[in-house]
């Protein structure tokens, strides 16, 4: 069965054109089948930045899983100083971000497959609607890999449905040991806030 996270995606091209609208952002951007979000800006994603913080006005900040890039192309528009990382595993979705982001006019976003990123490379923020329907097994390590490589004191927030277990998500992520909080709650969406881990204090 075809998936959006398809390395390759299967699907014949059929183009169409999406408006991302915030109060602060207005961007047409091209999507496509087999990546997510055919069509129409994802609820979520609308929502995650609406209620995110703005990212920071410098250092390096990750949109993980970008798929066309409405995340990291609005990420790259709000901090024209910063360098965003727009990554994704499928091929067609990087294209459309890369294409995206040229459209719009930005110059400070890089659209890249995750193992092409630097490894030394460390985030001052970390945006994301994640791909929850990889599955947990495969989901749990892909986010605590790249919330490890949060620099101190960064943020990372997410957007994730309450029926696609935002909530079950959250704990399981504290008790890994990030901070978490939930920010934002709307139609369902959580966005949650999640801060570097913090070390496990060994009481013996
Ligand atoms: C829920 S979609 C969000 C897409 C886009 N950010 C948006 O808001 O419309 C998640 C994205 O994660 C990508 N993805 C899946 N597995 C990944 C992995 N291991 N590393 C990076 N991205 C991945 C998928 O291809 C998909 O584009």
């Amino acid at each position: 069965m075809p998936h959006y996270f398809d390395r390759e995606p299967l699907a014949p091209s059929r183009p169409r054109q999406v408006s991302l609208r915030l109060p602060d952002v207005v961007a047409q951007l091209e999507s496509d089948a087999g990546v997510f979000g055919h069509g129409a800006v994802d609820r979520g994603t609308r929502f995650l930045l609406r209620r995110a913080p703005m990212p920071p006005g410098s250092g390096d900040i990750l949109d993980l899983g970008s798929g066309y890039g409405p995340i990291a192309v609005a990420l790259a528009l709000r901090a024209p100083g910063a360098r965003v990382w727009a990554v994704d595993v499928n091929r067609r979705a990087l294209e459309l971000s890369a294409r995206n982001a040229a459209a719009a006019g930005v110059t400070n976003m890089v659209a890249i497959a995750p193992e092409e990123v630097p490894p030394e490379l460390r985030f001052a923020a970390i945006y994301s609607n994640p791909p929850v329907r990889i599955g947990l097994a495969k989901l749990h390590p892909l986010l605590t890999g790249w919330l490890d490589r949060l620099i101190a004191d960064a943020q990372a927030h997410l957007v994730v449905h309450r029926h696609l277990g935002s909530d079950s998500l959250a704990r399981w992520l504290y008790g890994e040991g990030f901070p978490v909080e939930r920010v934002g709650s709307h139609d369902g969406y959580r966005v949650l806030r999640v801060q570097p881990r913090q070390a496990v204090k060994d009481d013996r």
